[in-house]
């Protein structure tokens, strides 16, 4: 097993993700779990060292204010103190020249790739020429490659400069506590097993709705789209966690072997399936093209064929501008054999897990109305927690990385497992129907769940009792 990481190096410092998501992350890597490494970042534009510090206190203050915390000036001084910068174009040697000098006598580097998957090749053939990836590791943003042709190209690349050991495929999902409480909670409550199949439950639903659009980074989505950007990954990790076996004792934080199982097991999206959107607006985004038919807003029905889950449909849903911000899956329980005379049908259990913003287990039953008749209502039993109280993913995943703990990362078989389900739903057969912002999407997607309507996750957590 290599040392633990003495440099991190992060491509793409000027872009979006690392404003909004690498910079807090790397403040909160140095200040509160000591790491102690020289922070480089490399990106085209030519700025000085003062002009990155900079900007990570830009991206610090807006993270801090958007959290309702304090800038914490201690802890920036000291991420300020370790952060360098080296510009350049990634298909010149220069740069990693340059980048190799700035390396001093670090020797086990860890290289983030925080940039568009079409650059990964020749990032990584820039590193390898210059001589700079002998005992380093290499992290890679999502998505990986563009489909499946791409990423198993991608994959052989790699391994002809990393072994898969040094590789962590990034998918900040995993390192999120309510996707961990989802696989926690799965394998550790004795009621559980018994009715997690095709017997007991009729249906899942998963949706990922963004009240927001895609403004500051529409050059990048309109290469992307919502299938590429969170179905290929977020969202079949959702699934691949819900719905696979219960792994073995040894790789129960990667779920490695049974997620790739499960994976296999999906059919293939069927193009009559799946629907697209775009949220009318979209094409007039900076960076878009104004006859773009790039989707914003996907649904799909997927079916899993296996002895466990065959047949039971598993509805997946996500989209930009969506009346709130809200991740949730909502499994659904199969009605039980009706004994009360009761008018409403008692269809009332169900899991419900909201990923995101904030983590909720929850679970649908029903109680007796007090009164004489047997007559009934629905309750939600909620198990409650505040993600604030944990790491934020991308601090978890790059201190994982750092120590080459890959277990929170994706493998090469699991995503070309993953591309392989989605690769029929890129070809683009389906139309992009235009949807107004602020709606659940084009009206279209109501035909794609066949027994219960969309289960709409709203503002509030925690539904009102
Ligand atoms: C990213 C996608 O991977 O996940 C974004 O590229 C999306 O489009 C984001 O908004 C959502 O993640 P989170 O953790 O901010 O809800």
């Amino acid at each position: 097993m290599m040392p633990p990481s003495d440099a991190l190096v992060f491509f793409g410092a000027t872009g979006d993700l690392a404003y909004k998501k690498v910079f807090p992350a790397l403040q909160a890597l140095v200040a509160r779990d000591g790491v102690d490494v020289p922070i480089i970042g490399v990106a085209k534009t030519e700025m000085s060292r003062e002009q990155i510090v900079q900007r990570a206190r830009d991206s610090i203050v807006q993270a801090a204010s958007e959290e309702g915390s304090p800038f914490d000036e201690k802890a920036f001084a000291l991420l300020a103190a370790r952060l360098c910068y080296v510009a350049g174009d990634y298909k010149d040697g220069e740069t990693y020249a340059r980048l190799k000098r700035a390396l001093g006598n670090a020797r086990h580097p860890l290289y983030y790739l925080a940039i568009p998957p079409e650059l990964f090749e020749t990032v990584v053939g820039g590193l390898s020429h210059a001589g700079c990836v002998e005992d380093a590791r290499v992290v890679l943003e999502k998505p990986f490659g563009r489909d499946l042709a791409s990423a198993q190209a991608l994959n052989a690349t790699l391994h002809k400069v990393f072994s898969e050991s040094s590789i962590f495929r990034i998918d900040h999902y995993l390192g999120k506590e309510a996707v961990l409480n989802l696989l926690y909670f799965r394998f550790s409550n004795a009621f559980l097993p018994p009715i997690w199949n095709r017997e007991y439950i009729d249906s899942v639903q998963i949706t990922m709705a963004e009240s927001f659009g895609v403004s500051g980074r529409g050059a990048f989505y309109d290469g992307v789209g919502a299938i590429r950007d969170v179905l290929q990954n977020h969202l079949l990790q959702v699934t691949a966690l819900l719905a696979m076996e219960a792994p073995r004792a040894a790789e129960v934080a990667s779920s490695s072997e049974e997620k790739v199982r499960v994976l296999r097991a999906m059919r293939p999206i069927d193009p009559n399936d799946i629907v697209r959107g775009q949220f009318r607006g979209y094409r007039e985004t900076q960076g878009v093209a104004p006859d773009s038919d790039v989707e914003t807003f996907v649904a799909l029905r997927l079916f899993i064929d296996n002895p466990r889950w065959q047949g039971v449909p598993f509805y997946i849903r996500a989209g930009k501008r969506l009346p709130v911000t809200a991740t949730e899956v909502l499994v659904d329980l199969k009605a039980p054999q009706p004994v009360f005379d009761e008018i409403e049908p008692p269809e009332s259990n169900y899991f419900r897990f909201r990923l995101g913003p904030e983590v909720v287990i929850a679970e649908g039953a029903r109680v007796k109305t007090p009164g004489e008749a047997m007559r009934g209502e629905r309750v939600e039993l909620v198990a409650r927690h505040h993600s604030t109280r944990s790491k934020a993913p991308y601090q978890r995943l790059l201190g994982d990385a750092m120590r080459g703990d890959n277990a929170l990362f994706i493998s090469d078989e699991c995503v070309e497992a993953a591309w392989r389900v989605v690769d029929s739903a890129l070809r683009h057969e389906t139309p992009v129907l235009s949807y107004e912002p602020g709606t659940w999407g084009p009206e279209r997607a109501d035909r794609i769940v066949t027994d219960e309507p969309w289960h709409n996750p709203s503002a509030e957590a925690v539904e009102p009792g």
